[in-house]
């Protein structure tokens, strides 16, 4: 099956601390892949380096077969990579539609004589972008809320919120830090049947970083396992939970394992 993302030997130093070492891993059409380890494992480091925040010390990243170590944050957010932060980064004073919207794609690209002679067709251009963000908003479960203020929103609609901002970027390989983190069981089952459904809907690839090992084994395709910034383990769940190394590296964080 086609590889949408690829790394060989990816690497990152931070002094003398290897945060990501010798990393092989792929992404292949439709896709979703978990990334799981405990906590310092790299995972946060190794989507800084997709989305080209760090640079790898060595190694190589391909999207679309194509090498992108060279490129920078907005030319990936272009080609189609688009995350969300383990730390929510919503503007809160924002309502939830205005957040959306200044992530939209086109947003940025309205011309200059577009804003003064707001002609017709200008009109239309912005009509449609609204009506997309309001199509993402439904897909995320937010559509009866496009007019509260981000901040007014429970937390786990402002991670959902996230997901939108990510996904009007017209993204192909979308990135999930946490983004179950700090919801609560209804809340992760809502957020598990969205996933599902965007990897379906928008036939997007989704990689997703994530504690909750019950969320992981019901949505991942294939679980990645990193440990002191090295891949210990692949597979399907139950082939990583019965892997010795993986069982080791969680030993003193079963709490978050269980
Ligand atoms: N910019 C940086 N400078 C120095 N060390 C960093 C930097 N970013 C991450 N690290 C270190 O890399 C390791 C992996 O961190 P991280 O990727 O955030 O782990 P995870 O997301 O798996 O919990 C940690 O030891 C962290 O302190
Ligand atoms: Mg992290």
């Amino acid at each position: 099956m086609e590889e949408v993302l690829k790394l060989e030997g990816v690497s990152v130093r931070f002094g003398g601390l290897t945060a990501v070492h010798q990393v092989d891993l792929s992404v292949r059409k439709g896709e979703i892949i978990a990334l799981i380890g405990p906590n310092g494992a790299g995972k946060t480091t190794l989507f800084n380096l997709l989305t080209g925040l760090y640079q790898p010390t060595s190694g190589i990243i391909y999207y679309k077969q194509r090498k992108i170590n060279h490129l920078k944050p907005f030319q990936r957010v272009k080609i189609g990579i688009a995350r969300t932060f383990q730390n929510i980064r919503l503007i809160k004073s924002f309502t939830v539609l205005e957040n959306v919207l200044i992530a939209h794609q086109s947003c940025n690209a309205e011309k200059v004589w577009e804003s003064i002679f707001v002609t017709k067709k200008v009109k239309k251009k912005r009509i449609d972008v609204v009506n997309e963000c309001i199509e993402i908003l439904k897909m995320v479960g937010l559509d009866h809320k496009i007019y509260e203020y981000a901040h007014h929103l429970p937390y786990g609609e402002q991670r959902l919120l996230e997901i939108g901002r990510a996904l009007v970027t017209n993204c192909q390989l979308l990135l999930l830090d946490e983004p179950a983190a700090g919801m609560n069981s209804i809340e992760k089952q809502k957020l598990i049947e969205i996933i599902k459904s965007l990897s379906n809907r928008l036939n997007i690839e989704i990689l997703l970083i994530e504690h909750d090992m019950r969320l992981v084994m019901n949505i991942a395709d294939r679980i990645v396992v990193l440990d002191h910034g090295e891949k210990i383990a692949e597979g399907t769940g139950s082939e990583v939970r019965n892997n010795p190394k993986v069982v080791k590296a969680y030993l003193g964080e079963e709490k978050e394992y269980a």
